[in-house]
This record gives C-alpha cells, structure tokens and sequence, in this order.
C-alpha cells in the first residue's frame, strides 16, 4: 500500500528550521506506569508552509509485522485477559510463536534498551522508509533517525520497579521538569540513505519494517542544524 503525503520545501536546502511537536506514548492503559518493558511511541509533527507533516516513529527502529491486520492480536495479547482481568504473558508469547517476525522487535524490548530512563535519553526512529524526490525528479529512499543529544540511559528491571512503585509517572515528570527548569532536550536528526538504483538490486527488502538495512552499508548522515 503506498501512503502519499507530499511536502516540496521542508528539507529544500541547509539551515532551513521547521516548527515541531513530538509526542512519546506508551502502549499502557490509562494510569499505567512510564516504567513499564515496552516500546515508546515517537511521532513527530512538522508544521512546514505547505502543511503538516507527520513521521509516527517509535523508539526501536523496527516494527512487529509487515501485514496491518495482526495489529488486533498483538492489543489483544499486551491487553488485560477478559476472564481474569490480568495480564496474561502466555498470550504475548504465543503472540511472538505465531508471528516469528516480531520476535525482532521483542528482543530490543527484552534488552536493556527495554525501558529507557525518561524519554529524554531515548532516541527515535522512522522505522518505515520514505522516498524523498529532489528538484530533479530523482528518488532516493530514506529512514530517519532522532538520536538523542542527551545520551542513551535505561532502567533494569529491578529499579524499574521500585521507582514505578514510588512514581509511576516519573518519564513524564523528568520531561515536565527539566523543561519546566530550561534545560531543554534536543535531539539530532540523521537520515540513512539508498538511491533507487540500490533498492531495485538490493538482496533484502529495504522497506520491511520488522529489519533494519544491513548496518554501514548505506550512508547515514547527519541533518545539519
Ligand atoms: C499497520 C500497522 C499499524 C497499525 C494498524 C497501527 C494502528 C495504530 C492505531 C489504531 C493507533 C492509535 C491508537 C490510539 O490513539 O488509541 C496508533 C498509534 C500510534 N502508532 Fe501505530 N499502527 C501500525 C503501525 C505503526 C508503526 C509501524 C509505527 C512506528 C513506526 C507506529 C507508531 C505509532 C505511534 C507512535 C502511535 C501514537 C501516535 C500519537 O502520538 O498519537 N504504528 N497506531
């Protein structure tokens, strides 16, 4: 399926700013804890003058499944079981069993990157590939990157638990506060690269969400500031 959101000017040369809002989300049911193992949304808006344009990221820079429609079984086994109103682990396995492809993403979650420490010091991905198209007519294909300037830090298990037991909302008041104090977070935009040419003969499929391109192969380059 291809999803066509066209902006012309927004990357049209160095230097140029654009406004923008990001918002972090967790898969959590309301009044849940900020310091739970999963993967944090990252959805960036830019408001650029030919209209908003959206990268609905996340933390891990890859997906659980290609086909839209597992999207209910995944809910379904992270939810509440509906007979005993608990969380129910063996329905998240038998998840990953049936569905191999997402073990990928579930290894990142079950890693010590699983539960960062604030959303400040986690990094964001596009996980999908987009196609930029220059002045020229030409494609080049992308996926971007939002590395943290503050440094990667994550929480064990362990800790995890006794801070979630103690503040539940505690990535949510990191980021209130030290924006509150002006100490403002910021992350660097890198974008990595294949033209068309090296799609059309690549030996994977560069726009699998559930893989990431072979590491270095491709430039991944820094949008300068
Ligand atoms: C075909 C597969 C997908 C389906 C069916 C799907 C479905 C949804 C739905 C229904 C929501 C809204 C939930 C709500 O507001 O209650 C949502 C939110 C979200 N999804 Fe997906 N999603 C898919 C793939 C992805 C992928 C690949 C990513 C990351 C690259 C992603 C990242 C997000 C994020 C970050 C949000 C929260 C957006 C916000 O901040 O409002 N989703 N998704």
């Amino acid at each position: 399926m291809t999803s066509r959101n066209i902006v012309k000017k927004l990357f049209q040369h160095i230097g140029k700013s654009t406004p923008l809002a990001i918002r972090f989300s967790l898969l959590q049911e309301r009044g849940g804890t900020d310091l739970g193992r999963e993967v944090r949304g990252y959805a960036v808006k830019f408001y650029t003058e030919e209209g908003n344009w959206d990268i609905v990221g996340c933390n891990i820079p890859v997906y659980f499944y290609k086909d839209g429609q597992y999207i209910v079984g995944l809910i379904h086994a992270l939810k509440r079981n509906p007979v005993t109103g608990l969380r129910d682990y063996n329905a998240l396995f038998d998840f990953i069993l049936h569905r191999p492809e997402s073990l990928h993403e579930f290894l990142w979650i079950f890693s010590d990157i699983g539960i960062p420490d604030g959303y400040r010091h986690m990094s964001g991905f596009s996980v999908h590939t987009y196609e930029l198209v220059n002045e020229h007519g030409e494609s080049h294909f992308a996926r971007f990157h939002f590395i943290t300037d503050q440094g990667i830090k994550n929480i064990l298990s362990q800790q995890a638990l006794q801070l979630g037991a103690r503040d539940p909302d505690y990535a949510t008041r990191d980021l209130y506060n030290s924006i509150a104090n002006g100490s403002f977070p910021s992350w660097t935009m890198y974008i990595e690269v294949m033209t068309k040419e090296q799609v059309e003969k690549a030996d994977f499929d560069p726009f699998d969400v559930t893989s990431l391109w072979p590491k270095g192969r491709y430039p991944c380059a820094r949008l300068e500031k």
